[in-house]
């Protein structure tokens, strides 16, 4: 039975998941029964990771494990990286991304997805310091995911606040149901194509500005309007033109994403190391009246990319990284639900409905034919 179309599969279920909740009404995410305000900055990315691949594995999920596998999952990326580091000379740093983890193989490991999560933190830190003109660091099994990352980018030991806030910013986008690049990925897994091709996938659906490639252009758009008193100028010929601010709007939510607060508050305790917040705030202010007078019927509020622009820039980051970055902390999310989809047995195949030519009889086609 076929049920009617829907753009953009909006409404459509095509799943049931135990791994995480958006509740677009109420503005209340849930990770495996866990507020994501409840365990961000409370909780590492390790017990997080634990926790959405508890019941898919059968190996010790404890925090300890978790962050010893990870550690040696980088330490054996490293090897696999150095070779492909030329290769990336031209391409951006999230396509180095998508090229780097293509390399990887679901044989390479009896757990590929630990084998994939603690590499793409290796890929990401020696993509940047390549394309840096910088060595590459190598990795350092003592650390935790968020503290190699922040060591193996910079090059320099990171203060316990920088960890925590990178940490926090891992928890708070490791999953968020069925978002683009969740979707792809348990599409992929839904065909036994493997977890290391469905992070791949994650990857490219996670690229493009209207999911996880938002917040450099966020930035961008700080850069472009500059002074306090040139943001509803600006904002109002962006929305004149058509143009989509980057960093509102939500398929899902209908009022402010939670994870909105929770990155502006990690970013606030880094104060100082970020003058942009009280700007940021200021144009977030503007714009929100600007989209509501626009849109009264649509409520268009804070997404999780705005902040995440403002703490990925206080610690440090170039915003071609923001990408590759949001793919560290969701592809805990991507595994995870690679490993649901391919527990369900059932490969995924919507249907569509046919709008082309008709096909013509056979003999009034001949006659066609015919006559030309
Ligand atoms: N700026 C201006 N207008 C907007 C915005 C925005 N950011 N978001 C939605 N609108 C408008 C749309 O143009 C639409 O009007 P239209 O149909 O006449 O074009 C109307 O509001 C309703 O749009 P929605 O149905 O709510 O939008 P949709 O669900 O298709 O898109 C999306 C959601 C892609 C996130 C959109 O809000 C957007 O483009 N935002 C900017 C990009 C961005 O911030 N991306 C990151 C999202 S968070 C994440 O994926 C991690």
């Amino acid at each position: 039975m076929h049920t009617s179309f829907r753009s953009g599969l909006e409404g459509v279920v095509v799943a049931e998941t135990i791994l995480s909740e958006v509740n677009g009404e109420e503005g209340r995410l849930v990770i495996r029964g866990h507020l994501v305000e409840d365990i961000a900055g409370n909780c590492s990315f390790e017990s997080v990771i634990g926790n959405l691949w508890a019941g898919f594995v059968p190996e010790d999920l404890s925090e300890a494990s978790i962050r010893q596998a990870l550690a040696e999952a980088r330490v054996w990326a490293w090897d696999r990286m150095l070779p492909l580091l030329n290769s990336t000379r031209r391409l951006e740093p999230v396509e180095a991304l998508r090229m780097m983890l293509s390399a990887l193989a679901d044989s390479d490991s009896a757990r590929p997805h630990v084998l994939v999560t603690g590499a793409i933190a290796v890929f990401v830190a020696g993509i940047s310091r390549f394309q840096n003109g910088k060595s590459p660091i190598h990795p350092n099994p003592a650390h935790g995911q968020a503290e190699d990352l922040l060591y193996m980018i910079h090059g320099e030991r990171p203060s316990p606040e920088r960890i925590r806030a990178l940490d926090t910013y891992l928890v708070t986008v490791s999953d968020h149901a069925l978002n683009a690049s969740t979707f792809a990925a348990r599409v992929i897994a839904s065909t036994r194509a493997g977890i290391i091709s469905s992070v791949v996938g994650g990857l490219c659906a996670l690229k493009g500005p209207l999911h996880g490639g938002a917040p450099g252009p966020v930035l961008e758009m700080f850069d472009s309007i500059g002074t306090f008193e040139n943001a509803e100028p600006w904002l109002t010929a962006a929305l004149d033109r058509g143009d989509r601010l980057m960093g509102f709007g939500h398929r899902i939510y209908r009022v402010r994403d939670p994870r909105a607060d929770v990155l502006k508050l990690a970013t606030s305790r880094l104060r100082a190391e970020s003058n942009r917040i009280p700007f940021a705030e200021h144009v977030e202010k503007v714009a929100i009246q600007l989209l509501a007078k626009r849109n009264p019927g649509r409520k268009l509020d804070t997404n999780v990319e705005f902040y995440t622009a403002l703490l990925l820039e206080a610690l440090g980051f170039h915003r071609s990284l923001f990408t590759p970055l949001f793919a560290c902390g969701r592809v805990a999310g991507w595994t995870a639900h690679a490993m649901e989809q391919a527990g369900t047995n059932r490969l995924m195949r919507p249907a569509s409905t046919y709008v082309g030519p008709v096909p013509q009889a056979q003999q009034s086609m001949a006659a066609e034919y015919a006559s030309t």
